[in-house]
């Protein structure tokens, strides 16, 4: 694990936009895996803002989000399709063929997690995932469990995942109880991996992830075995670290 600890949440997404910025002017036909979530905005902000510039060209980049909400429609303020239109791809000059996101109104999302997990395969798999974790260090919406989920399947979120997303709905009992969502499989097989953390509410998970032994109850502890994983984290999201082992 690469980790890299900056002062604040502005230096640390800056730095998640310039990784991602790298990976398409490297390969302009680059697979981008993308997250959702209040973390990242700051980095699409600035990628747009390089886009502005003339410095970065969309028009080859295909990209796959991590996850969506079951029962939301992609026109729904709160799912993540409308959330990656709003902050990034409307901003963009990507095709909108381009663009993946389980799809959260599927009449079978079982078989369309199936073909989700396809279609990452079709595109030659992922060359950089951008991953935030939640409190409890799951990523995607990959909960802490008894084992490791292999590819993109349905989950049922937990009550703290639940009450974590309150902050974006009306109140907790109008956040879906279920998503589609990447493996930790699919997610470790991307070629590399960025993940953002900011935030003191993020430090314990933060810790678990870093500094305690590979265990599905910590879903992010995983990327300890991945061999191209870079962590980027504002100085509170690191304050636990100390402690490690
Ligand atoms: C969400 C997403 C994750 C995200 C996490 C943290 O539920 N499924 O991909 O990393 O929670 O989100 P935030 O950045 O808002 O703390």
């Amino acid at each position: 694990m690469n980790i890299r600890v900056f002062e604040n949440d502005r230096q640390a997404a800056q730095a998640a936009a310039c990784m991602i910025a790298a990976q398409i002017l490297s390969k302009p036909a680059a697979v981008i895996g993308l997250a959702t979530g209040g973390t990242p905005v700051p980095a699409y902000q600035e990628l747009v803002r390089l886009t502005n510039a003339g410095v970065l060209d969309w028009s080859r980049v295909t990209t796959f989000n991590l996850d969506e909400y079951l029962g939301l429609p992609g026109d729904h303020d709160q799912s993540f399709k409308y959330f990656m239109m709003k902050h990034l791809f409307n901003k963009v000059n990507i095709a909108p063929e381009s663009i993946h996101i389980p799809d959260g109104m599927a009449a079978d999302p079982t078989e369309a997690c199936m073909s989700y997990e396809r279609a990452i395969r079709e595109q030659g798999g992922i060359d950089l995932q951008l991953l935030g974790i939640g409190r409890n260090g799951h990523i995607g919406f990959n909960e802490p469990a008894d084992a490791f989920s292999p590819i993109t399947h349905v989950v049922d979120l937990t009550e703290d995942t639940i009450e974590a997303n309150a902050r974006f709905f009306a109140s907790s009992a109008d956040v879906p109880r279920q998503a589609l969502s990447m493996g930790v499989g699919t997610i470790m097989q991307a070629r590399s991996i960025v993940m953002l953390v900011t935030g003191t509410e993020k430090a314990r998970a933060v810790r678990s992830m870093i500094c305690e032994p590979v265990s599905p109850s910590c879903p992010a502890s995983v990327l300890q075995l991945h061999a191209n994983v870079t962590i980027l984290l504002d100085s509170p999201a690191a304050t636990a670290m100390n402690h490690c082992r």
